[in-house]
C-alpha cells in the first residue's frame, strides 16, 4: 500500500492520520459534545447506511436537505488527514464516521468522567460477508494498492489481518466489550438492521435522544433501504475519483449470506476454526445467513 503505516494499532495508507503530525494534534484536540455522534465500524459493515440514518435522525428526517450534499460532507471520515480542518470547523451537531479502534479516538472521548463525550453508534456485520464486501472494495478502490488479485489471495489477507484497519476480530470484540460498559456507545448488528429495520432505527433514535414519529420512521426506512440508497448519488460515492464503480459499485449487493458465493468448503472450515477460537471469551455472536 502507498504510504502504509500503523496508526494506533491499525494499518493505514497515505491519506490517513500519522502519529506526530500537525493533523494528529488537531485530531486529538477535536471538540465534541453529548449532542454529537460518531458512527464507528470495521470497514464494510454498514457504515454508509448508518451514517445516512443518523444524519436523518438529527435532521428531522429532512429527505430534501439530505439530497443536497454528499454524505461524506454531512458526516465526514474523521481520520483522513487532509480533512482535519474541515472537521474541526464543523458546526454542532457534529456527525462523524470512523474505522478506528476505541483506543484510537481522541483521548478526551475515552475519559468516562467527561460528561460531554459524543454518542457513538458502532455497527458490526458478520465477518464472512465483510470479507467478501472488502474484497470487492479492494478491487475497485485505487487507493488500496491497485489490488488485482483474486478472492483466494484476499481471503488470506483478511484472515491474517493484513488489510486496512487491521484484524476484524480485535476491532469488533474490543468495541463490543467497551460498549457493554459504556452507555454512550450503542452496538448494532447489520443483520438486525436488515431483518428488523424499523425496530433498530427506533432504538437508535431513542439512544440519540431524538423523537421520531411513526410517519418519520417510515420515511426514513424507505429512504435508507438498499434499493433507495443505491439510486441516490449523494451516498454512493459516485464522484469519488479513487473508486471505479464499473469494477464494483460501492453499494454492491447489500445482502446477508453472499459469502456462500465465494468461500470454498475448505476456506469456510478454516474460517470457522479461527472464528470459534477468537470468539470463545465473548458472548458476541453473528448470523451468517
Ligand atoms: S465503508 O467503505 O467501510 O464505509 O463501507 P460500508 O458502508 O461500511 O459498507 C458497504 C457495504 O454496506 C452495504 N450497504 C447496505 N446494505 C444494506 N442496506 C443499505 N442501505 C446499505 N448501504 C450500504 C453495501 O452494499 C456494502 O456491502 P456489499 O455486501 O458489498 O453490498
Amino acid at each position: 500500500l502507498e504510504g502504509e503505516h500503523v496508526f494506533r494499532g491499525v494499518l493505514h495508507h497515505s491519506v490517513m492520520l500519522t502519529e506526530g503530525t500537525e493533523e494528529q494534534k488537531k485530531f486529538d484536540s477535536l471538540q465534541m459534545s453529548a449532542n454529537d455522534c460518531i458512527v464507528a465500524t470495521y470497514p464494510k459493515s454498514g457504515t454508509t447506511w448508518m451514517q445516512e440514518i443518523v444524519w436523518l435522525i438529527y435532521n428531522g428526517v429532512d429527505i430534501e436537505k439530505a439530497k443536497q450534499s454528499p454524505l461524506d460532507e454531512r458526516c465526514p471520515f474523521m481520520e483522513i488527514a487532509p480533512k482535519i480542518d474541515f472537521i474541526t470547523d464543523m458546526q454542532s451537531p457534529k456527525l462523524l464516521k470512523t474505522h478506528l479502534l476505541h483506543l484510537g479516538l481522541p483521548t478526551s472521548f475515552l475519559n468516562k468522567s467527561n460528561d460531554s463525550r459524543p454518542r457513538i453508534v458502532y455497527v458490526a456485520r458478520n465477518p464472512k460477508d465483510v470479507a467478501v464486501s472488502f474484497y470487492h472494495f479492494y478491487r475497485s478502490n485505487k487507493s488500496l494498492g491497485n489490488f488485482n488479485r483474486g478472492w483466494n489471495e484476499f481471503f488470506e489477507m483478511f484472515i491474517s489481518g493484513y488489510v486496512v484497519f487491521g484484524d476484524w476480530f480485535s476491532h469488533v470484540i474490543t468495541w463490543y466489550e467497551t460498549a457493554k460498559k459504556d452507555s454512550t456507545i450503542l452496538f448494532i448488528k447489520y443483520e438486525d438492521m436488515k431483518r428488523n429495520s424499523l425496530e433498530e432505527i427506533s432504538k437508535i433514535a431513542k439512544f440519540l435522544g431524538k423523537d421520531i414519529s411513526t410517519e418519520m420512521l417510515e420515511t426514513l426506512y424507505d429512504h435508507t433501504k438498499f434499493e433507495s440508497m443505491k439510486k441516490n448519488p449523494m451516498v454512493t460515492f459516485a464522484k469519488n475519483p479513487s473508486i471505479d464503480s464499473s469494477i464494483s459499485p460501492f453499494l454492491r449487493k447489500g445482502e446477508i449470506g453472499d459469502w456462500k458465493n465465494y468461500f470454498t468448503v475448505a476456506q469456510n472450515e478454516r474460517f470457522m476454526d479461527i472464528y470459534n477460537e477468537k470468539m470463545k471469551d465473548t458472548d458476541l455472536s453473528f448470523q451468517f445467513e
